[in-house]
């Protein structure tokens, strides 16, 4: 790895609870609201047990690749708290993912004529910090077809995740609000208006010179932590 690549990383783990603090401090008024556990969903056919070699929390860059994986930029800030507002330290975090095209860099997804990408990991994991902190560098992942037989359909864009906090597990996804087909996932629609806002994301655009152009906040609420 480069000692640019190592610091690039170093800093984006530094900057993780500082962040979420930030967030914690800005959504104090909806602190109440977000004391609801966050919605679970299924865990889908594409969790990666063939694990990447690169699975550090920077998912736009794979070790030994060159290049930066295509599609927009997304620096995914989050905080991983009880329903009293207890920060869960030591969670243990995975998240996987669709590239920009809406593929998986998975064996049994079907969706090939999609290109998989070389520089995309496609898979994270990170532990929170001691404030209960975490932070990916990813992109926002493609919407992809559901090979339904009877009726097929597309599954909007969203990222899964596998937390286990220090009591709880959560399986679920986070979806992207204003997206053209969270009106039709079948998902998505599942939950109820309550359990969407606990999953859905609004990203911002980031100042210039941030490590990239949109930034997306998510609160996670276990049951017990
Ligand atoms: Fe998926």
């Amino acid at each position: 790895m480069s000692d640019s690549m190592t610091t690039r990383r170093g800093a984006l783990k530094a900057a993780a609870c500082a962040a979420a603090a930030l967030l914690t401090a800005s959504a104090s008024a909806r602190a109440q609201q977000q004391r609801r556990p966050t919605a679970a969903d299924i865990m889908g056919p594409f969790y990666p047990i063939v694990r990447p070699l690169d699975e550090d929390a920077d998912l736009t860059r794979v070790a030994g690749q060159p290049g930066i994986a295509q599609g927009r930029v997304l620096d995914l800030r989050g905080r991983v708290l009880d329903t009293l507002g207890h920060p869960v330290a030591g969670a243990h975090i995975e998240m996987w993912q669709a590239n920009t095209h809406g593929r998986y860099a998975h064996a049994s997804d079907t969706n090939v004529t999609a290109p998989l990408d070389p520089a995309f990991q496609g898979f994270a994991r990170q532990r929170t910090d001691t404030e209960g902190c975490f932070r990916f560098l990813t992109v926002i992942p493609g919407a992809y077809p559901v090979p339904d037989p009877d009726s097929p359909w597309l599954r909007t864009r969203h990222i899964h995740f596998d937390i286990r906090g220090q009591h709880d597990r959560l399986v679920t996804q986070i979806y992207f609000a204003g997206e053209p087909h969270n009106d039709t996932d079948r998902l998505y629609q599942a939950l109820t208006p309550a359990e969407r806002d606990t999953v859905t994301l609004d990203p911002r655009h980031a100042v210039a010179g941030a490590p990239a152009p949109l930034i997306g906040e998510w609160t996670v609420v276990l049951a017990s932590g």
